[in-house]
């Protein structure tokens, strides 16, 4: 759906209009184009704390982008930013800055107590206002949780303050900001989701934090299509975000079999149809669906790698009001359904090697919503699912949530307008965002690069103003 005000204020008369009345002025977000778009262009600083452990994987991933790197220099405490590499030039950050950036990227890894946390200060302060529009903060620090000693998890953590509130002051200009907590070690599996998070594909992805962990070596893949050779099971494919994440995956080189149920055939055929997918008619509360879509799997794939169970329904009514059918047929779609196909499909051993989960959950599920109890019931529910399963999926296998805030689709079509444009408004970066957000983010946890991103979830919310 076109979000008409976004278009207005984007007029010179528009943004004129919007200034004297203290409107907000929303940037348009720039998306992937091409597949084979760099993943970040124009100039990049990069700069790193006293004992940064990022530093070398950051710039070898920077230094095979198509931006101009450079490294922080002329301060003491960021001198190891030099650890970029050759192909970062030095950049004095106390004499006058002349470029825009496209990016700040910075290891915090090394912050071992709060008086370090100087050194974010150092790096950001005079460089932020020098952010182009559209741009990317990105921090990689340590996971607070695997720090043993008490000043440097302080540090550490603070890191998820700093980003969610530079979020918020760069959000105006289209930008983003966020944190990558990896465990010691893992600097290895960073590359595909600093690719992601630099990128024009995490374009609605803002004030996340995203735990890294360690795993095996993560294969060689051909970055335009990651996917080749991977089956992929979408639920609720016919329409809206499933129908982005059938095309989003495709696109990516995987087989898509796209699932909904039988009234929705016609519409999902059309979607299977043009990426040469396959389509399967079930409604995933019967009892006999698990079954189902395992013998399909089965029998024409052999098994499936990457199972996104996006299919979800909302019945509004405040609790006293509610229906006991509205209650149960919420909580079936949206969280038992999930449980009982993955349960099926690891027994079978149908979830191959290396396979995927993805689950949706809902800033409803994070922040509660008036007259959603059932649907924010369940969608909670699929973030304890998910931590849970985290720590028990076994051979390579992940399993992520993403959390959509207000996303353009017929569900949120269907709102009335007031609700509809404070839903729109309420994030850092004013808008709504599209299906393909959700489906990119989806696409980046898939990526068998990936292998050490297990057990997070994602908000897909232009940082929702809505939340803990
Ligand atoms: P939608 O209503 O446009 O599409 C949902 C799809 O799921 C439909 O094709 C529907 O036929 C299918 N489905 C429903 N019940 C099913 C069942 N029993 N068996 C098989 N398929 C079934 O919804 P939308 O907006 O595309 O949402 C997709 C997911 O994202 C849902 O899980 C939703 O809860 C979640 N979400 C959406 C947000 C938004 O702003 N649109 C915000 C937060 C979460």
């Amino acid at each position: 759906m076109s979000d008409l005000y976004l278009k207005i204020v984007n007029t010179p008369a528009g943004k004129t209009a919007a200034q004297t009345l203290g409107l907000p002025a929303p940037v348009p977000l720039k998306r992937l184009k091409r597949t084979d778009q760099p993943f970040i262009e124009g100039d990049v600083l990069i700069g790193a704390a006293s004992g940064g452990k990022a530093i070398a994987a950051l710039g070898s991933i920077l230094s095979a982008s198509a931006a101009n790197l450079h490294h922080a220099s002329s301060n003491d405490r960021l001198k190891e930013s030099a650890k970029a590499g050759n192909k970062a030039q030095p950049l004095e950050l106390d004499s006058e800055i002349n470029q825009k950036f496209s990016a700040l990227v910075f290891d915090a890894t090394g912050l071992k107590s709060p008086s370090d946390l100087r050194a974010l200060y150092d790096f950001f302060h005079p460089t932020i206002k020098k952010l182009d529009s559209n741009a990317r903060v990105l921090i990689i620090g340590q996971n607070p949780s695997s720090c043993r000693k008490a000043p440097q998890a302080a540090a550490q953590q603070a890191l998820e303050g700093f980003v969610r509130s530079v979020g918020k002051e760069i959000g105006k200009k289209g930008s983003t900001a966020n944190l990558l907590w990896m465990v010691s070690g893992a600097d290895k599996q960073l590359d595909s989701s600093v690719r992601f998070f630099l990128s024009p594909r995490s374009a609605y992805v803002s004030g996340q934090v995203v735990k890294i962990g360690k795993s095996e070596a993560a294969p060689a893949t051909n970055p335009v299509s990651p996917l080749t050779g991977k089956v992929a099971l979408v639920t609720g494919a016919s329409r809206g975000i499933g129908a982005a994440i059938a095309q989003t995956l495709a696109r990516d080189g995987a087989t898509v079999v796209g699932l909904d149920i039988p009234p929705a055939m016609e519409e999902l055929e059309k979607v299977t149809g043009a990426i040469n997918g396959k389509a399967l008619a079930c409604d995933i509360t019967d009892d006999k669906a698990p079954k189902l879509i395992g013998d399909f799997l089965e029998e024409h794939f052999g098994g499936v790698d990457l199972v996104i169970h996006n299919a979800g329904i909302t019945r509004d009514k405040t609790l006293g009001n509610m229906p006991e059918h509205f209650w149960d047929m919420t909580i079936a779609v949206n969280l038992t359904a999930e449980e009982l196909i993955d349960e099926e499909l690891m027994q079978r051993e149908l979830l191959k090697e290396n396979g995927r989960i993805v689950c949706i959950s809902s800033i409803s599920g994070i922040a509660g919503n008036f007259g959603q109890t059932n649907y924010s019931t369940a969608k909670s529910g699929v973030i304890g699912y998910v931590e849970a399963m985290a720590r028990q999926v076994k051979n390579g296998i992940t399993i992520n949530a993403v959390a959509p805030g207000f996303i353009e689709t017929q569900m949120t079509a269907a709102m009335p307008i007031t609700v509809r444009e404070v839903g729109r408004r309420m994030n850092s970066l004013s808008q709504g965002g599209q299906p393909v957000d959700v489906a990119e983010t989806i696409a980046w946890y898939c990526n068998p690069a990936s292998n050490g991103v297990n057990g997070n979830v994602v908000r897909v919310c232009g940082q929702s103003l809505i939340g803990k």
